[in-house]
């Protein structure tokens, strides 16, 4: 982690591409990237965004389950993928490092897979290169989704990434947090620049599996940069538009092609993975 500067909350952090950037951490504010690492059980997160993931607790109590089972949903995804024959990752709105990080699952089953980690929250830059420092197949990228022809065309990213050969492309539980038309110019551009045989890794969050409690859960992200939009099947649905779909199709994240039992899964948010025929 590079040193806190407490008077001004910014700590200097050099980019994979030698660019120091006074960043603003804001430990004073909730942050996405850092609710989401507490309900994980991480230890990156400050007394704000502890709070704001207890709001959520209070509301709905498995909320914590349901990123568990994301993170597994990621990893039973990021395998289909390995498995058919992809070696290039590019994983957006990365979120902080946790278990079964997509360069951990995709190097385990073959080597020499690269991987770029993007992420608009430069707490996650921080952590990425102290977890990457001798990994040479990966980097971490500070970057938003809403350019990203932009962050496609990044020289740090095209040392990695050949864009003419098949990618997984992951937006895991990240386009809940822009707009209608932001998120699906992103889908949009993902499948307008990928080569043939790339993939599309979806999850996003819906109301739909817990209508009651749903409208309390929203209020945890008041506070940060980044309001949720919950979203209902077929919206997710259509952000798979163009893409080949792979079965099951859009369903519960725990129902996403199970390898153990869903009973007593959680039902907040949705998963799916399309092809680019
Ligand atoms: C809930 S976490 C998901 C982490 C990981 N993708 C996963 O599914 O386990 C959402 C992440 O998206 C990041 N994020 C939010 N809006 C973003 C944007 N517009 N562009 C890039 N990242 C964004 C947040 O900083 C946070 O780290």
């Amino acid at each position: 982690m590079p040193e806190l500067d407490n008077a001004t909350n910014t700590a200097d952090v050099t980019d994979t591409t030698g660019f120091v950037d006074p960043v603003m951490l804001q430990t004073h504010r909730p942050h996405p990237a850092r609710i989401y690492d507490y309900w994980l059980g991480g230890k990156d997160n400050f007394p704000p965004d502890r709070a704001a993931a207890e709001h959520a607790i209070a509301a709905a109590p498995d909320i914590p389950q349901a990123a568990r089972e994301n993170r597994a949903f990621l990893r039973r995804a990021v395998q289909l993928c390995v498995e058919a024959g992809v070696r290039q990752f590019i994983d957006i709105g990365s979120g902080l490092p946790a278990q079964g990080n997509v360069h951990e699952v995709a190097q385990e089953l073959a080597p020499d897979s690269r991987v770029v980690y993007i992420d608009n929250d430069p707490i996650v830059l921080a952590h990425g290169r102290a977890l990457l420092a001798s990994n040479h197949s990966t980097t971490v990228l500070t970057g938003d989704l809403r350019d990203l022809d932009e962050l496609l065309d990044r020289p740090a990213l095209r040392e990695l990434i050949d864009l003419s050969q098949p990618v997984a492309v992951m937006l895991m539980a990240v386009l809940h947090f822009v707009d209608d038309a932001q998120a699906a110019a992103a889908v949009r551009a993902v499948h307008r620049r990928l080569a043939p045989g790339s993939f599309l890794l979806l999850s996003h969050s819906t109301a739909e599996g817990n209508p009651q409690r749903a409208a309390e859960v929203v209020k945890t992200w008041d506070d940060t940069d980044s309001r949720i939009r919950l979203r209902g099947r077929a919206e997710v649905e259509a952000f798979l538009t163009g893409w080949e779909p792979v079965e099951p199709g859009v369903d519960f994240v725990p129902l996403w092609r199970p390898d153990g039992p869903t009973e007593g899964s959680t039902r907040w948010m949705y998963a799916g993975v399309g092809r680019k025929a």
